[in-house]
């Protein structure tokens, strides 16, 4: 492992060209846009395969519409090795959630071609669609398929912008919706000795102890409400006296100030946990300052390490809402949640990737994941997964997001000895 060289700097020029070409092809304001399913992600995986057929690196597209880019093994009979992540981002996101780790994987089957180096086992590299539950309220939607997981229920989840189906996109974008739902998985989990994925941090850990790389212990998992609907009554906003009112706004702010003091006492307990409302907002269409607010939409999202956590505090919350709903005569109608399990990190991999660290004499540090990754399907599947995290600054999921090229070939560098060690 550690007698292997590392990347020369010409690599680096490689993966900043495909970071610039990428991020041209998605540009949108300060950052940039890929939808899940949507166009501009097909366009990337177009320009990655591209890339990847002019290195002589054969690429092909599953079921999901992924893109596979395949160096054959010196042993092919063997269970593989596949480094993967996804091509869509946010809206208005950064450019290296999810693409750092295709042009980590891309970069070291480049090199493996380029130096005519086949691996021992068949490395793929796969570019997965529709990580991101920002655009179907679902994540992992390319790796769910991939592994059999998606349902048909799944398929009818609606488009956060147009309403229509995630079927209707996928069937766009050249995959098989049909197919993917028979739960059978496109790819056996057996013929996968290891998923490996790089993946920026986006948090300020690593950036906080100075260390270029983490290796990831564990995945949370989340439960996530796209629109709790509270129903109060509309009405003058100056004839009805307080004790009258049934507000939904007041009734969400009081709700929303619960959860923040239940979220405290839960840290206090010992639970991992976070919490986020984002999508908030009345019938805006017709409402207006001189009207008691009615009607209140917002999302609720929760994360832990513990699935035991998040089922506890879905409750909690459940409880909640009705006393509230009791006290101010409002009601909360719940949208069907969308759960993501939890995801341990496998114990050999991960001591594998630490071990090659210590070689380097790289400063790294073992980090829980916060953040959802296709990862955690993998493991949850039985295929042994693991992560390197790359430091990153000004966090993810914002335009402002930005990734160091030198701390970037650093965990490539060690994804390229994992594949080769495995
Ligand atoms: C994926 O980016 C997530 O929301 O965790
Ligand atoms: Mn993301
Ligand atoms: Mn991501």
């Amino acid at each position: 492992m550690g007698s292997l060289p590392s990347f020369d700097a010409g690599y680096a020029g490689i993966a900043s060209a495909l970071f610039d070409q990428v991020r041209a092809l998605s540009r949108d304001g300060p950052g940039v846009t890929r939808a899940s399913y949507g166009d501009v992600e097909t366009r990337v995986l177009a320009r990655l395969a591209r890339t990847a057929a002019a290195e002589g690196i054969a690429t092909s597209y599953d079921a999901a519409g992924n893109l596979w880019m395949t160096v054959p093994g010196r042993a092919p009979e063997r269970p593989g090795v596949i480094a993967g992540s996804h091509a869509d981002s946010v809206p208005r996101g950064g450019n290296y959630d999810g693409l750092a780790g295709i042009v980590a994987g891309l970069v070291c089957a480049i090199r493996m071609c380029r130096e005519r180096a086949p691996p021992e086992r068949t490395f793929t590299t796969v570019a997965f669609r529709g990580e991101e539950s920002a655009w179907f309220g679902k994540p992992y939607l390319g790796s769910a398929a991939l592994l059999g997981k998606l349902t048909d229920r799944d398929l009818a989840l609606k488009h956060r912008d147009t309403g229509y189906p995630l079927r209707f996109y996928m069937r766009e974008a050249g995959a098989d919706p049909q197919r993917l739902v028979r739960g059978e998985p496109l790819v056996e989990p057996r013929s996968i000795a290891a998923y490996l994925e790089l993946h920026i941090e986006q948090g300020p850990v690593l950036e906080d102890a100075d260390r270029p790389i983490g290796i990831v212990t564990g995945i949370r998992g989340n439960f996530r409400h796209r629109a709790i609907r509270c129903i109060g009554t509309a009405g003058h906003s100056g004839a009805v006296p307080k004790r009258m009112r049934q507000d939904a706004v007041f009734a969400v702010a009081d709700l929303l100030s619960r959860i923040e003091e239940a979220w405290d006492e839960w840290l206090l307990n010992g639970h991992d946990l976070v919490v986020t409302s984002g999508v908030l907002h009345t019938n805006a269409d017709t409402h207006a300052p001189s009207i008691i607010p009615g009607e209140v939409w917002f999302s609720l999202e929760a994360r832990s390490g513990s699935q035991e956590t998040l089922d506890g505090f879905h409750r909690a919350i459940a409880a909640e809402c009705e006393s509230i709903g009791a006290a101010r005569g409002v009601r909360f109608e719940f949208d069907q949640p969308i759960f993501s399990a939890p995801a341990t990190m496998d114990g050999a991999l991960v001591e594998l990737l630490a071990g090659i660290c210590a070689e380097r004499k790289l400063a790294y540090m073992r980090v829980p994941s916060g953040a959802g990754h296709d990862a955690a399907h993998f493991a949850n599947a039985g295929v042994p997964a693991a992560m390197v995290f790359v430091r990153n600054q000004r966090g993810s999921h914002n335009p402002d997001e930005s990734m160091l090229i030198e701390d970037f070939m650093l965990g490539t560098d060690v994804l390229y000895a994992a594949v080769r060690a495995i």
